[in-house]
């Protein structure tokens, strides 16, 4: 007894043994973790004088998961198989006594034990979906055996961490001890489970819920029809069904089988890789390898917002939601009360769908100052300006900004195109403004482009890092040029798609194609949620783009039933004739005769001088990294995880193939487009964007 190794003490109190795992910070399923339970587990079976085992954990967590570092590497006995068959075939009773997050592997092996306890606040989970991956220790077979296949379908597909009352409801879990008092109260649980000579509850033996399942197959397929939006494009959910499926309809071992094949084809596939890599790559986006180490952050305990339209009030809502005090400004009443009402609206939407509590609404609202004077401003530490996209009315709004703003205050500008320092040049504190750039909605769209200026000091680059996390936010640090990096590549797309439809293709062929490529939406549609109208001005327009004349048609998009699409009350676009007809127009008046363009060709056109940008953004050093790049398309724009991310995808299709297109496509990209040095240098040696370090 004692130390069993680095990671596991084993400890025996009145006939109960204790494995007891420290391995911080979250109790990882690492080598020496399973190693020290299988050891543990040997010697409390051989040691007649102990009855039942609990098997707890210290720190701030039960085990959480697999040791995400040996993924990849050659698996290393004893297996997590092993670990959970040594405690499920103990002829001892074991426990799991669990606080924190049960998640991943965690829970599997709280499911091999024959009881579990757990505190109050504890929560248990299988999130291996998000990284296209089944859990495949057992969790797809164990768990609809126990909660029944409804539920473990639902859990398993979302990756939700549940919390411990709703476990102890579906049976998950057998009793919720005080919280504080785990330890004790495991041990006594399992002195009477001894006391009262319990069965040894074997998860696998427990039969009754998935044969209550055995022959209703429209479960399965409800269960698909129900969430086919949701589950678009992604291989993980479809495989997790097949999984149980195999629960309710094979006995336990064939069903362990399937689910070890079907896990083994995601981790070999594509889409495992593309999402594994994300994982790391949002992990990377928040270290700055100049910045130096533990820079602390300034405190940010009252923020200023200029501008309460689409995005001030979006902004607005991020720092309501944590407590901190937000005053806006605007510069009429009308604008300003129409702002605040959209703010209470989505509060009020949110709190409808029960996801947020009534009171909290007024808690959130009444952190909010509304007002007209810029000089409620003074003592905020952080002043974010979303105005019009107008460099003259940004550099007045600055120039009051900085005569006004407290010593010591950030100031930041939420511009999605201008050019961060002419608009710091104006203040005598530039090394204090940034660029917040978020994305829209701004309350719910998880990127942060933090914009470094020439001049910005490293300790408010850091703190704007740091106060992303926050808010919830995923920070992407990049630098001054036209778009940063996503509307910059956006842009790029934008180029195409538009020089296509001269050549033939429809605004709704482009769209499908990037729809189906995984996208929520191609740029045709994206334009016209946006509104046709954004930098269009009546006065000057002059019927030279299509996008033009839609507009003097007053057809400025989803806003106004119709844009590009027609749409009907509920909003649902359907292909225009009039479009069609304008593009028609365009095309002969051009002497241009349409032809047929494949599917491949849009998306190439779409996609790979987007990629073609990335690397031009990475040649001027505007994102750190590659990944930097992928991580703002994923969080910004919704590029599909599955497929890692831009420059992620340039990879697997290889740069080589990347560059022989664009070649091949040639004067048809525009007199204006040039491949890359950089990408056209990696192609002929043969690398990839992952191999620049
Ligand atoms: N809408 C988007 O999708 C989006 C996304 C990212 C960034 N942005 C950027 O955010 C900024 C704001 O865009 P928006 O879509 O919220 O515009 P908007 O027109 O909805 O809102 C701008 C608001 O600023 C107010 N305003 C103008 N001048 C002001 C002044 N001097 N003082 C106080 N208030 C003033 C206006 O009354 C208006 O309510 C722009 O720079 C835009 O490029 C927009």
């Amino acid at each position: 007894m004692g130390a069993i190794n680095a990671v596991t003490d084993l400890s025996v109190e009145d006939g109960i043994a204790l494995i007891t795992i420290n391995y911080p910070p979250v109790n990882a399923l690492s080598h020496a973790v399973r190693e020290g339970i299988v050891n543990s587990m040997k010697q409390a079976g051989a040691d007649a004088a102990v009855k039942a085992v609990v098997l707890i954990c210290e720190g701030r967590t039960f085990m959480a998961g697999a040791d995400i570092t040996e993924f990849g590497k050659p698996p290393k006995s004893p297996w997590l198989l092993e670990v959970i068959e040594s405690l499920e075939n103990s002829s001892k009773p074991v426990i799991a006594a669990i606080h924190g997050t049960a998640l991943g592997g965690g829970l599997e092996v709280a499911l091999g034990c024959h009881y579990r306890v757990a505190v109050p606040s504890a929560k248990c989970g299988l999130p291996e979906v998000h990284l296209c991956l089944l859990p495949g220790a057992g969790g797809t077979q164990r768990l609809p055996r126990i909660v029944g296949p409804e539920k473990a379908l639902e859990m398993i597909t979302s990756g939700a961490h549940v919390d411990a009352r709703t476990c102890q409801a579906m049976g998950l879990l057998d009793e919720l001890v005080p919280e504080g008092q785990l330890r004790a109260s495991a041990i006594e649980f399992a002195k009477k489970v001894v006391a009262e000579n319990r069965p040894l509850k074997k998860v696998r033996d427990m039969n009754d819920k998935v044969e209550a399942a055995r022959g209703k197959p429209e479960i399965f397929s409800e269960f698909r029809k129900a969430n086919a939006r949701k589950f678009r494009g992604f291989l993980a959910p479809e495989y997790i069904i097949r999984s149980i499926e195999a629960a309710v309809n094979l006995p336990f071992d064939e069903g362990m089988q399937i689910e070890r094949k079907l896990f083994q084809e995601l981790m070999d596939g594509e889409q495992s890789a593309a999402q594994r890599y994300v994982f790391f790559a949002e992990r990377q986006a928040s270290k700055i390898p100049d910045l130096p180490d533990n820079l602390p952050a300034l405190p940010i305990a009252k923020v200023g917002i200029v501008g309460a339209g689409t995005m001030g009030g979006g902004i607005a809502m991020n720092f309501a939601n944590i407590g901190i005090p937000v005053t806006i400004v605007e510069t009429r009443q009308e604008a300003l009360e129409r702002g605040l009402a959209v703010i209470r609206k989505n509060y009020e939407t949110t709190a409808k769908r029960g996801k947020l509590k009534t009171e909290d609404v007024e808690k959130r609202m009444s952190l909010l100052t509304g007002t007209l004077e810029l000089e409620k401003l003074a003592d905020c530490d952080l002043i974010i300006e979303a105005v019009f996209e107008n460099m003259a009315v940004k550099k007045e709004v600055f120039a009051k900004l900085d005569k006004i703003a407290k010593q010591g205050a950030i100031l930041a500008s939420n511009t999605s195109y201008l050019d961060i320092n002419e608009i710091a040049s104006v203040t005598q504190r530039p090394e204090w403004v940034l660029g917040l750039h978020f994305f829209s909605p701004a309350n719910v769209m998880r990127l942060l482009e933090v914009v470094r200026g020439a001049k910005t000091s490293a300790q408010v680059i850091a703190t704007a890092m740091q106060l992303a996390k926050k808010i919830g936010k995923v920070a992407v640090l990049v630098g001054v040029c036209y778009g940063f990096v996503g509307n910059r590549m956006l842009a790029a797309r934008q180029e195409q798609a538009t020089a296509m439809l001269m050549e033939g293709a429809m605004p709704w062929d482009i769209d499908k194609v990037l729809y189906d490529f995984g996208m929520p939406m191609g740029p045709f549609a994206m334009a016209d949620l946006a509104g046709l109208d954004i930098g269009w001005n009546k006065e000057t327009s002059s019927s030279s783009t299509v996008r033009e004349v839609l507009c003097e048609m007053d057809r400025r998009g989803q806003k106004t039933g119709a844009g590009f699409y027609d749409y009907d009350e509920q909003r649902t676009a359907r292909p225009s004739p009039v479009t069609e007809k304008i593009i028609k127009d365009f095309m002969s008046k051009a002497g241009a005769t349409p032809r047929q363009l494949s599917e491949q060709e849009i998306l190439e056109r779409c996609i790979y001088p987007m990629i073609n940008e990335g690397a031009k953004i990475l040649e001027e050093k505007i994102a750190l990294r590659p990944s930097d790049i992928d991580i703002v398309w994923i969080n910004g724009y919704g590029w599909p995880v599955y497929r890692g991310g831009p420059m992620f995808y340039a990879d697997s299709v290889g740069l080589a193939n990347v560059v022989a297109k664009l070649k091949e496509y040639g004067p048809k990209l525009g007199a204006g487009f040039s491949i890359s040095p950089l990408l056209e240098r990696l192609a002929a040696e043969g690398k990839r964007f992952q191999d620049l370090k």
